[in-house]
């Protein structure tokens, strides 16, 4: 989808990782919001935020997943934003219209999410959740720490009340791999 610089009513940008807890950007409005038919995903690699080009981290992406709903941030933001936005999310990610809907409101708004495919070069794909566990807790970037990422979203999702089993799931095994060391 393209954006209309003229567009005085802004753009809606639907976040589901990062984008939640680190808001490095200016928005007019912020609203808790889902996309029907997705689900979050540790399966795309980090070569410039949670891990290196050598020894990629693991993020989020989205992967289809009907009857399912994800949770996250929409936020209304000046057309001048995305060219903040696409270079943080350059690893991989592409722009994708989607119909995301306001918590509280209950409005549907067009608008915008950062995907990662899995034709991108960065791509992961899926593994055993003790190794993406394991994966995670040992990458480090220019961003920080992998399991900072990971923490921080769990953080966020909880006080948002989200139902995110692979999450929560990966958190309890970081958790309880640190408790064992
Ligand atoms: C997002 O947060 O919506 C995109 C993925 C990320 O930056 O973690």
């Amino acid at each position: 989808m393209t954006t209309d610089p003229e567009n005085d009513a802004g753009h809606w940008v639907f976040g589901y990782g990062s984008l939640i807890y680190k808001v490095d950007f200016p928005y007019r409005q912020r609203e808790v919001a889902s996309i029907e038919g997705w689900e979050r995903r540790f399966w795309q690699g980090s070569h410039d935020h949670r891990g290196t080009p050598k020894a990629p981290g693991r993020v989020l992406t989205l992967v289809s997943s009907p009857g399912r709903r994800c949770l996250g941030m929409a936020y209304l933001v000046e057309h001048e934003v995305f060219e903040h936005l696409d270079h943080r999310e350059k690893n991989g990610y592409e722009r994708r219209e989607m119909q995301i809907r306001l918590r509280e409101s209950g409005d549907r708004v067009t608008g915008l999410t950062y995907f990662a495919g899995p034709d991108n070069p960065a791509w992961l794909g899926p593994a055993p959740i003790d190794d993406i566990a394991r994966h995670i807790d040992h990458s480090h970037g220019p961003s920080g720490s992998n399991r900072d990422y990971l923490l921080d979203l769990a953080r966020a999702l909880r006080k948002l009340g989200a139902d995110d089993p692979h999450v929560f799931a990966l958190e309890g095994k970081l958790r309880s791999s640190r408790r064992a060391g």
